[in-house]
This record gives C-alpha cells, structure tokens and sequence, in this order.
C-alpha cells in the first residue's frame, strides 16, 4: 500500500509518497507540466536506468555521472548552458533518479535555473530517500569543502520507491535511520534490533515502515525549522559535526553513511563523558550500526587535531564554539556548545574508547 506524507514547508506543499513499485504515480506527476526533463544516475543499476528512462521518455533524460565530484560549479555550468540551449521553461519541472549527489546538485540547479523551477525527486539510495531528498537543502562542494554552496528549495513531490532499493544502497542510509530512532523515534531502534543487514531487503514491510517512520520525522522537523534558525532542524546533526569532518579529512574515501556512523559514536561518548547524556548508550549505537553490517572508519588519537581543523570551516561553529546535538537518552535530543580547546580533550578521550 502507498503512503502519503504531505509537509507544508515555509508555504510550500510537499508531498512524499511511500510504496513499492510507484511507476504509475510517477508518470501522472510528469502530466500537470507542459515541459520536463529528468536527470537519472549512471551509477544505477541498468535495468532500474531503462525502467525510470521510460518513463520520462529518453529524449527527455539525461545521464550523469554522480558521487561527490559531480557536486561542482563545472558541472553546474554545464548543465545551465545545456538548458539554455534547449530552451527549457521556468516553469518546465526538474526532476531526478539517483542518490544524494545528484539530489543535492539537482536541487540546486533547479533552484536557480531562471530563479527556479518545480523539482521532483526520486532518491535511488535510502540515505536520499529518509535524508537528502527531504527538507529542501541543496549543496556543491568548492575546493575540499562539502556544500561551500547552496540553497533551500523544496521538492514539490518525492517518491520513496523501495523496489529501487538493494543491498548495495543500504548501508549509508541506515546510520540515518539509526540516527531518528535516536533523535526522536526510539521505535525505529525497536524495528533495527529485530533486523539484520541481510534480512532487511526481504522484508519490505519492516522496509517500508523505517522509511515512513524516518522521513515523518525529517519531515515534522524541517517543516518546523526550514532554514534551521530554532533549535529543532538543527537536532538532525546528531553525528553530522564530526562526521562531516571525518568525509572531509578522507577526501570522501569515507562514505557519508560510515561517517555519520563514526561520528554518532564519537559524539555519544563525548556527550557522556561531557555528562550531558544521562545514560550511557555509545555502546549500544556501536553495537546496532556494527550489527547492521555497516563498517566503521578507522579513527585514531592523532586524528583529533585534523577532524577538529575540518570542524572549523562547518556551519556548526558559533563564535568559534562547537556546536554538538547529542541525546540525553534515546529519542530526546539537546544542543550544546563546546570551546575548542574543550572539544579537543574530550574528542581525543572519545577517540580512545572508540578504538577498544
Ligand atoms: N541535501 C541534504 O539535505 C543532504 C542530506 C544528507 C546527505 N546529503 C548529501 O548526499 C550525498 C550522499 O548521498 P548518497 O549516499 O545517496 O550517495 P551517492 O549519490 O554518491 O550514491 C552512492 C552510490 O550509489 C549509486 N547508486 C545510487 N542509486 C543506486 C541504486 N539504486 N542501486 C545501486 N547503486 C546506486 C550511485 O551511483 C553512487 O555510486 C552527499 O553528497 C551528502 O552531502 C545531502
């Protein structure tokens, strides 16, 4: 059965919908618009590329290469001319098939071709599809700084289509599952316990229910906060400050996925040993993402002072503080604000007790 989530975001309706098989749905979204043009991933598998490609018509798709290096002002360019030359409409829709790259590099197109046109998505990886398709940010990557620019515009309609899904574009998308349950839906982790990496693809109703139950949350949060200025949107970043210093640090040889996962533990030991957690649940955490097959980066002591020079240059320092969200106890999340120096000694003690 298909689920419908419709958001209102900062007076903009979007609406995801949540099946298996949703060809039908998507082709009846492409008739409201007089012109469209649909930018599918070469890095899906070839069946699923025929099978979306025909449904947009293939003199109407256009393949690109995806992963980080496609997130640049080259590509960007390129795209615009090639518009430009098509002499594609304002009000043409923009959509995409594939992963977070492409959804942040399409986003940001679409949202600044002719000062925006409608966007439609259709995430190919579960980390786009509980994550990045939802919630309207956007980002290219400048020099070795991940999203140096971006903006928010919000997907009119996303379809979270699990038959896209397969073991391969599993694991980074569950570090973010785990993330909600331990953010503000504990009974996501009830769902994950009973599941293992292999089990999960087969069983579509378990599948179905932490996507639903994950872009629920994504979704209440950022219709509350689009342009994270109140506290709440801010609270998806569980994990996110050291781990987008640990994809940085690697110059992205450590996927988004394991990065948020290494640094959901790192920032869980720091919040206890901070004692701002009020039960110790780092070990859990480690145990369930270890659990679900995904793979830890390799961190050590003397990694601290790089993770920190990455942290820096990230949306999350204020007044040269550090800001962490992490949970007192699962579901119920704080942000807290660090000095440095403080972050340092207490990163590089984190660091020790994530290598035992
Ligand atoms: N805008 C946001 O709010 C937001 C939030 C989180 C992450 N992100 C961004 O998302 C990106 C990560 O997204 P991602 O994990 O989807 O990575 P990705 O887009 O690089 O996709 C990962 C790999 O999977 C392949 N792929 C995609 N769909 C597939 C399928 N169905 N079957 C097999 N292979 C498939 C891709 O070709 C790619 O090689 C990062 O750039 C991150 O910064 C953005």
């Amino acid at each position: 059965m298909t689920r419908k989530i419709r958001g209102e975001i900062s007076g903009m309706v979007s609406e995801v919908l949540i099946g298996d098989h949703l060809d039908s749905e998507i082709c009846r979204s492409l008739e409201r618009f007089d012109e469209s043009l649909m930018f599918v991933s070469k890095g899906i598998p070839d069946p699923l590329r025929e099978r979306i490609s025909r449904i947009e018509g293939a003199d109407r798709t256009y393949h690109l290469d995806d992963g980080e290096l496609c997130k640049t002002i080259e590509t960007y360019n390129n795209l615009v001319l090639m518009l430009l030359e098509r002499n594609f409409p304002r009000s043409g829709l923009i959509s995409y098939a594939g992963g977070g790259t492409l959804g942040d590099l399409a986003g940001f197109l679409s949202s600044t071709y002719k000062r925006g046109t409608p966007l439609h998505a259709i995430p190919t990886t579960l980390l786009a599809q509980v994550d990045s398709a939802i919630g309207g940010k956007n980002g290219l990557n400048a020099s070795s700084v991940k999203n140096a620019i971006g903006t928010f515009h919000v997907p009119g309609m996303i379809f979270c289509d699990i038959s896209v899904l397969n073991e391969k574009v599993l694991a980074d998308g569950l570090s973010e599952v785990v993330k909600y349950g331990m953010i503000g839906d504990p009974s996501i982790l009830e769902i994950l316990e009973s599941l293992t990496r292999e089990n999960l693809i087969e069983d579509r109703g378990s599948l179905l229910a932490l996507v639903e139950k994950s872009v629920s949350l994504k979704m209440k949060m950022v219709s509350e906060d689009l342009y994270d200025r109140k506290g709440i949107r801010s609270t998806l970043n569980f994990g996110h400050t050291i781990g987008h210093a640990i994809e940085s640090a690697t110059s992205n040889m450590v996927s988004h996925g394991r990065a948020v996962a290494g640094g959901m533990i790192l920032e869980s030991v720091i919040g206890e040993i901070a004692g701002i957690a009020s039960e110790k649940y780092s070990g859990f955490i480690k145990r369930l993402l270890v659990d679900l097959g995904i793979e830890l980066p390799r961190i050590r002591r003397e990694d601290a002072d790089r993770i920190l020079s990455y942290i820096g240059n990230d949306k999350k320092v204020e007044n040269g503080n550090i800001i962490l969200n992490v949970p007192v106890s699962p579901g119920i999340p704080v942000g807290v604000k660090l000095e440095p120096h403080d972050f340092r000694k207490l990163l590089q003690e984190a660091i020790l007790e994530y290598e035992k």
